[in-house]
């Protein structure tokens, strides 16, 4: 067998592998440049992860990339490396959008085998091609394949796909080589999207290395910035690329075969310079107005049957009637905008109420006024921002406490003067306010 230098770029570094030069077509049948894109790790993650436009990821944006790369250059393999949900609702959109996108070979995470039969139904329908290699838990049906041989541009990449469960930790590895040698004859490359972990796919890169080159496998994708791999880790003729979470970047391998092969590596991120692609969007969008319309569903039905769900605390507007000047400083503050800005974005669901409504945090449920049907829904500009259900969103109960028995006693009982830091933290987390600076921020809430 021939072998074909190849290297590896990324921060200007080059790495290099051997990589055979397979069987393929005749020559001329053979394209020059691959390039592999891989995700992996969605994770529930249907658009940009945190609340600032300047976050990254979203199925949408990773539509739009997808094509891009497609109409500059014809020959490209999509790749993914499992773990898109275990939320049965989300993951439904996700395989869709990803059926969509023409995934080549998608592998199989610990979120995706909770979700069952139903991921595997939903996977079959979008026409997901799955692979999962090797000791196989419980659950993968038969359809499933062990292995795929794909031919992008005349050259053949072998996909195997290394999901978590199945045979003890090691065993499967090992039962994995007869696979890898078959495939390593017919494969000019072979890529390992992998759900072991980064030690095991470091055991499994050093399996990989058989003595004589190219090794088994050339590339494993594998979940391995969860572990802190922010670039290729090589083992012998093997590289191991990590791939982030929450599908805020999409991985991009260029294999060069001619000029004595070389290969560049990097992660893109899916930041607001790419534009939503429309198609996906829709099915994001879709999913956003059912979930809220189900929401809003529910308080109305309970306020037709007369089911109060108000738990005890006071409004804003109560505690207003004893300390007007707070309640009028606060009502200019974003915090009390809090839940009219997911109106206006058309998230009124739950993940996002959780920080940005007290009504929400007491009752499960949205504020009454908010349910009518449309009114919920349209971005309300018919409607003041003085209306009581749009300042529900960081009250004051948030921060002091219900303020019940305060509010009739005018003791301090059930009141909070400061919440502390920590308290704010809780809302003002890295992922949606990474620059919260306590003593700097505190100031601008200033209602006293
Ligand atoms: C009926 C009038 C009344 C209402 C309603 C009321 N407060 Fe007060 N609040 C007071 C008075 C009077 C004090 C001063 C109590 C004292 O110093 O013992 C006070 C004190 C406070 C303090 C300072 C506590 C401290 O430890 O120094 C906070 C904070 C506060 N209120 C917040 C609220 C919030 C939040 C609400 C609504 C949830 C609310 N209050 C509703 C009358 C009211
Ligand atoms: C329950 C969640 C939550 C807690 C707790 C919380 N915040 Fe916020 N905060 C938010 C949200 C949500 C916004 C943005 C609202 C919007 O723009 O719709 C925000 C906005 C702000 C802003 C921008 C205000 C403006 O008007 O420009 C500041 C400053 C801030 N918070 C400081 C704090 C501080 C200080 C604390 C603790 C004392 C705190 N927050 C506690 C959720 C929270
Ligand atoms: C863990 C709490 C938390 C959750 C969950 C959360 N937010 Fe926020 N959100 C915040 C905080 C805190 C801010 C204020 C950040 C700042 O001042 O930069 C904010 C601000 C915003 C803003 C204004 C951003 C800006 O740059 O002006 C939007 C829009 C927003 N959130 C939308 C959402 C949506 C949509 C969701 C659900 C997908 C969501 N948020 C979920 C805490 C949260
Ligand atoms: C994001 C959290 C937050 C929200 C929302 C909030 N407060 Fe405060 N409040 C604070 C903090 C922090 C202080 C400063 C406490 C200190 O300096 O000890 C404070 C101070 C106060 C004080 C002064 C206490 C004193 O005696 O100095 C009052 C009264 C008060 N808030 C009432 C309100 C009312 C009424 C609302 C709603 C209209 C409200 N707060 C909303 C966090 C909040």
């Amino acid at each position: 067998m021939r072998a074909t230098r190849l290297c590896l770029m990324g921060w200007g570094v080059a790495f290099c592998l051997l990589m055979s030069s397979g069987q393929g077509g005749s020559r001329a049948d053979r394209a020059d440049h691959l390039v592999l894109l891989y995700t992996g790790e969605t994770q529930n993650f249907l658009e940009v992860c945190g609340c600032r436009q300047s976050g990254l990821g979203g199925l949408a944006r990773r539509a739009t990339l997808i094509q891009r790369v497609r109409e500059e250059t014809p020959h490209v393999l999509l790749l993914d490396s499992g773990n898109q949900a275990d939320d049965p609702r989300r993951g439904e959109v996700i395989v869709r959008a990803m059926g969509r996108m023409g995934y080549h070979a998608v592998t199989v995470g610990a979120m995706d085998l909770r979700r069952g039969k139903e991921f595997f139904d939903s996977a079959q329908a979008a026409g997901l091609p799955l692979v999962v290699s090797g000791g196989r838990s419980a659950g993968v049906p038969g359809w499933v394949k062990e292995w795929l041989l794909i031919e992008v541009g005349g050259r053949k990449v072998g996909v195997v796909g290394l999901a978590p469960g199945g045979e003890p930790a090691g065993g499967e590895d090992a039962s994995l080589v007869p696979l890898l040698s078959r495939l390593r004859r017919e494969a000019e490359v072979v890529v390992a999207l992998s759900q072991l972990g980064m030690q095991r796919d470091r055991l499994m890169a050093r399996r990989a290395q058989t003595g004589s080159s190219p090794p088994l496998i050339d590339l494993i994708i594998g979940n391995a910035s969860a572990e802190g791999l922010t670039q290729p880790e090589v083992i012998g003729g093997t590289w191991i690329v990590p791939i982030s979470t929450k599908g805020q970047h999409v991985g991009r391998v260029d294999i060069e075969f001619a000029s004595s092969g070389r290969l560049r590596w990097r992660l893109i991120p899916l930041g607001k310079d790419i534009p939503d692609e429309p198609q996906v969007a829709g099915l994001v969008g879709k999913y956003f107005e059912e979930e809220a319309e189900a929401l809003l569903h529910a308080s109305e039905e309970e306020a037709h049957n007369n089911v109060d769900v108000n738990a005890a605390y006071a409004t804003a507007e109560q505690c207003g009637e004893c300390h007007a000047k707070a309640y009028e400083m606060w009502k200019k503050l974003r915090h009390a905008h809090a839940l009219r800005t997911l109106v206006e974005n058309r998230r009124v669901v739950r993940e996002c109420l959780r920080c940005h409504s007290e009504h929400y945090r007491r009752t499960g449920r949205v504020p009454k006024g908010l349910g009518t049907r449309g009114e919920g829904l349209e971005p309300p500009s018919t409607l003041s921002p003085e209306l009581s259900p749009l300042t529900d969103g960081v009250s004051c109960s948030t921060c002091h406490g219900d303020g019940v028995i305060h509010s009739l006693t005018e003791t301090k009982q059930s009141i909070t003067r400061n919440p502390g830091q920590a308290f704010c933290k809780k809302c003002h987390d890295k992922e949606n306010d990474d620059d919260f600076d306590y003593k700097r921020d505190v100031k601008k809430i200033r209602h006293w």
